[in-house]
């Protein structure tokens, strides 16, 4: 049965446990990184990963942008200067022949993204040398049935390029929207026109992309309850698979562009939380599924079902349906995750071009998971994609006793407990509807660098709200 949005909203439980949190799109977190990985270590672990035969995911972090998103907190360099993406290009093929010489080419190419930054940023000539690169050095799914996706400015992009991505193979595309309201637009920026959006969501509906996801933001500049609604509406009428509808982390002290946005045109805290309350009301009518942690999505795309059948994944790109996969990155900033190391490269273009140069692979950070962290990080998996953990599932795959293990979390659960975000028993946690929004909440009992979840906020790395 599906969900109206009465059985997921509860207005006192959001205002007492809305605190700042990570996203987990890692456990453990980015910030937990550190710099001293070395190019040994970076072998061992790929040694270990191919022992593993697990299938690959591949991720390629396009960073260039044309123009300036006010509100933008990615890691991305803007520019006209089309020339800057030649030599980025020849530095992906570099390190994509360093990394390919260690990794076993048997092993299939499960998943791939291109992430920016703006992957439709480079020409198409430049995607198709990259995608042919990546398939003399991987073996990529020819038939189609690999979770190949793409991150589309829709500026720039016409249905004839469409069509050249997907020959290319991708089948999956997110396409960056934010807000149709031309005055939202004009705050931030990034103009993007309903007509544009919504020619290219049909036509690659129609070249066969399985799946096609909308990214919208609220809390944005001049934003209103009715403005994002007509933004709603326009969307609804576009009907992508998917939808993220992202909370505004608006923090111009680490993210220097946002030092344009005008802080006094921001919505108060009682309108953003209005506009989530309707976009989840709306988009729960319209027929959409709540998958957790701003996704939804129609219940006969992959995602609502993987999360039905109990496989749904995430990842550094949010949820995925592939997710025994090692991942492995190429550009700057990228994260890769394989063995029992997650690695960064550096987020410096000079630095990353100095290393490659050197026929060094680009590593900025790393950090080798414990037993503790694989343990941690299977229960978060559990709490973010299905909303429930089941002890013996964890007590199978890492020989331990859950009720033992965390007896100190279980006892820190109490609270939420009582507070109606969950029920604890001896054999599971299930986490109520009413827990679903504030699932990073619950997931941060569990973070073990997160000293105090309570204080989160004060102390250590800053992260954004979680409403
Ligand atoms: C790399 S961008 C998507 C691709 C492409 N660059 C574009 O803008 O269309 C990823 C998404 O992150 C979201 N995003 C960026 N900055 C954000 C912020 N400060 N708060 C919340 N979401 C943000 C936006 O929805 C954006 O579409
Ligand atoms: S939102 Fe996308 S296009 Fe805009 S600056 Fe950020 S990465 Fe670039």
């Amino acid at each position: 049965m599906s969900l109206n949005v009465e059985q997921l909203w509860n207005n006192e439980l959001i205002l007492k446990h809305d605190l700042s949190g990570p996203r987990y799109t890692s456990y453990p977190t980015a910030p937990q990184f550190k710099e001293g990985f070395t190019q040994q270590q970076w072998m061992q672990a790929v040694k270990q990963s191919n022992a593993s035969k697990a299938p690959l995911s591949l991720y390629f972090h396009i960073p260039y942008c044309n123009t300036v998103c006010y509100y933008c907190a990615c890691n991305k360099i803007i520019t006209a200067n089309k020339k800057l993406a030649e030599p980025y290009v020849q530095a992906l093929e570099k390190e994509l022949a360093l990394q390919a010489r260690y990794i076993d080419s048997d092993r299939t190419v499960d998943q791939l993204h291109w992430g920016g930054g703006t992957p439709t940023y480079l020409s198409d000539e430049q995607m198709t040398l990259l995608m042919r690169k990546t398939a003399e050095h991987f073996n990529l799914r020819k038939d189609d049935s690999g979770e190949y996706s793409i991150e589309v400015h829709p500026g720039g992009v016409t249905p004839k390029r469409l069509e050249h991505i997907r020959s290319l193979g991708f089948n999956r595309l997110s396409m960056g929207v934010q807000d149709f309201d031309p005055a939202v637009q004009k705050a931030v920026n990034r103009f993007n026109s309903f007509d544009e959006v919504n020619i290219l969501i049909k036509s690659a509906q129609q070249l066969g992309f399985e799946s096609t996801s909308i990214d919208l933001i609220y809390g944005l500049p001049l934003q209103n309850q009715a403005s994002f609604a007509k933004t709603l509406d326009k969307v609804l009428e576009i009907q992508p698979n998917r939808l993220s509808v992202f909370n505004y982390a608006h923090m111009p002290d680490l993210f220097k562009t946002q030092k344009q946005i005008d802080a006094s045109q921001l919505p108060a805290p009682h309108e953003k939380l209005s506009m989530l309350y309707n976009s989840i009301e709306r988009l729960l009518d319209a027929g959409y599924v709540y998958v957790g942690m701003d996704h939804f999505a129609l219940p006969d795309d992959e995602l609502a079902i993987a999360q039905k059948e109990g496989i749904l994944h995430r990842n550094f790109q949010g949820y995925a349906t592939h997710g025994s996969c090692d991942l492995f990155a190429f550009g700057i900033s990228s994260i890769a995750s394989f063995g029992d190391v997650f690695i960064q490269n550096h987020k410096d273009t000079d630095e990353y071009y100095a290393c490659l140069e050197k026929d060094l692979l680009p590593l900025y950070k790393g950090f080798k998971i414990n037993n503790d962290d694989k343990i941690r990080q299977a229960v978060i998996s559990e709490l973010i994609c299905h909303f429930k953990v089941d002890f013996a599932v964890i007590e199978n795959r890492f020989a331990i006793n859950f009720n033992q293990y965390f007896e100190a979390e279980l006892t820190a659960l109490l609270h939420l407990q009582n507070d109606g975000l969950l029920d604890v028993n001896e054999q599971s946690i299930n986490v109520h509807n009413v827990g679903r929004l504030l699932i990073r909440r619950i997931c941060m009992v569990f973070d073990a660098y997160l000293n105090n979840a309570k204080n989160a906020t004060d102390k250590g790395p800053k992260y954004s709200r979680i409403i």
